[in-house]
């Protein structure tokens, strides 16, 4: 277990977060922001205030086609569309924040990896060592067919991944150290002998070149991972420094992470470092708490759930009978969250409509609901029973349910003397202590 908790907020650069129909909320300020950069940076800047390690923004670089065979509901609800760029958007907080520690998601399915090589590293430089890379192998049918790629199998997107990391190793560690001398008295640049060339020709890959950018303050960015499948684990173990992962419940959570370390420990690799997503929900009393979560669900149009959950899942569920209990179905996206879904509340399965609406609120990811001092006491419960090492926290309401969080979570868990005051490091690296 990490000495204290780390928080990381996940975002996603488009009208909403997670929480399907949150635009449209009075209060919500997400449609402005889509068009002003400044009000980005403003939430940036109260993520550093509540001394988050830093924000991370999930991406799915195409449509939600699945529900129906159609894009109309993902269209006409807003969900997760338009979709924009969230490496773009990075460079802009970093000139606005000094900790923050900056990840995005990138597909391996939709780009080459001396790009995201080169641009990470822009990232990294210019921030002083704070970028991070949620690497996914894209499991949405829409991404494929907005590239005109052809859809992997399942085990064959992380092979073909794995190809794709060793590439990235090579470009990462050809520029050696002390390669860079900037002497201005003899105008030399670099020291060619200490900079690698990188020949890869492989299944999937070719590449010859050298390392693109200035070596970074952090090594090389921080590497997430979310893929939770036995393969998804597999490659975790072998790449991540951070996993994310998605349960239900506490006890899914727990048994999620007596798996992984056992998977791990069976590979004879280090103790497996896992975020688990929450959504706070707070009120001023529980009841009010309660009520929010309410008025959140019931804003949800059961097509638009659909539509998630159908795109993330790659099951077309407009088949499906809505108050039938739900198994697990075989699925080449996402196995690891359709596991998660089927173990439904432990005791019973989900329907589809509950698991629909769990999707619309935040795919799956569970609510902590209550006053700032019950939610402050579930995410400790959480980090003590499952030695979590971090949280990825998504808000729902823009901005102002992340500055209550800030405001009203954050001093608790402060004062308890498990969540920082103040940063420890310079890098996004050193203040997640990997
Ligand atoms: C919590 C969580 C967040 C994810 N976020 C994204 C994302 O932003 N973009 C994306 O293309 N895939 C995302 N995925 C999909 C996974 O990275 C992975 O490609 C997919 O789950 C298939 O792997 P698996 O079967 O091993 O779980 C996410 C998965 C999880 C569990």
């Amino acid at each position: 277990m990490a000495d204290q908790i780390h928080l990381v907020s996940f975002l996603i650069h488009s009208p909403i977060n997670h929480t399907i129909g949150t635009w449209a909320d009075p209060g919500d300020n997400r449609l402005q922001a889509m068009a002003d950069v400044r009000l980005w940076q403003d939430l940036a800047r109260t993520l550093e205030r509540g001394k988050f390690d830093g924000v991370f923004f999930a991406d799915t670089p195409g449509v939600f086609d699945r529900y129906r065979d159609r894009v109309d509901e993902a269209v006409r609800y807003g969900v997760c569309w338009p979709t924009h760029d969230p490496v773009v958007l990075l460079s802009a907080l970093a000139a606005a924040t000094e900790h923050l520690g900056l990840a995005a998601t990138i597909s391996t399915g939709a780009n080459h990896p001396y790009s995201v090589v080169r641009t990470l590293g822009s990232l990294d430089a210019l921030s002083g060592g704070r970028a991070g890379w949620n690497i996914v192998t894209g499991h949405l049918r829409g991404e494929h067919r907005a590239y005109g790629l052809p859809e992997l199998p399942h085990d064959q997107r992380y092979d073909r991944a794995d190809e794709y990391m060793e590439l990235c190793y090579a470009l990462w560690s050809s520029v050696g150290e002390g390669a860079i001398l900037a002497d201005k008295a003899t105008r030399q640049f670099a020291d060619p002998d200490k900079v690698a060339r990188v020949r890869h020709a492989g299944e999937y890959f070719n590449c010859e070149t050298v390392g693109p950018v200035w070596p970074s303050p952090q090594g090389r960015p921080v590497l997430f991972q979310a893929g939770s499948s036995g393969r998804g684990q597999q490659f975790a173990i072998r790449h991540a420094d951070v996993v994310f992962a998605v349960q239900p419940n506490l006890p899914g959570m727990k048994k999620f992470m007596d798996d992984f370390r056992a998977t791990a420990a069976a590979q004879g690799a280090r103790e497996p470092k896992v975020s688990f997503g929450v959504q706070p929900i707070l009120g001023g009393t529980e009841a009010e708490a309660k009520a929010h979560l309410k008025a959140l669900e019931e804003r949800i149009p059961i097509e638009a759930a659909l539509t998630r959950i159908s795109g993330t899942l790659g099951v077309d569920f407009s088949a499906y009978e809505l108050d039938r209990p739900l198994q697990e179905i075989q699925t080449q996206a996402s196995q690891g969250l359709m596991k998660a879904m089927a173990s439904g509340f432990g005791d019973r399965p989900f329907t589809l409509r509950e698991a629909a609406i769990r999707y619309g609120l935040a795919i799956g990811i569970p609510q902590i609901v209550g006053t700032p001092e019950q939610v402050a006491d579930q995410l400790e419960q959480i980090w003590r029973e499952t030695g979590c090492h971090a949280f990825n926290v998504t808000p729902t309401v823009m901005a102002s349910s992340v500055a209550a969080f800030v405001d009203e979570v954050v001093p608790i868990l402060q004062k308890r003397g498990i969540y920082r005051t103040e940063y420890e490091g310079r890098t996004f690296r050193e203040n997640l202590h990997l």
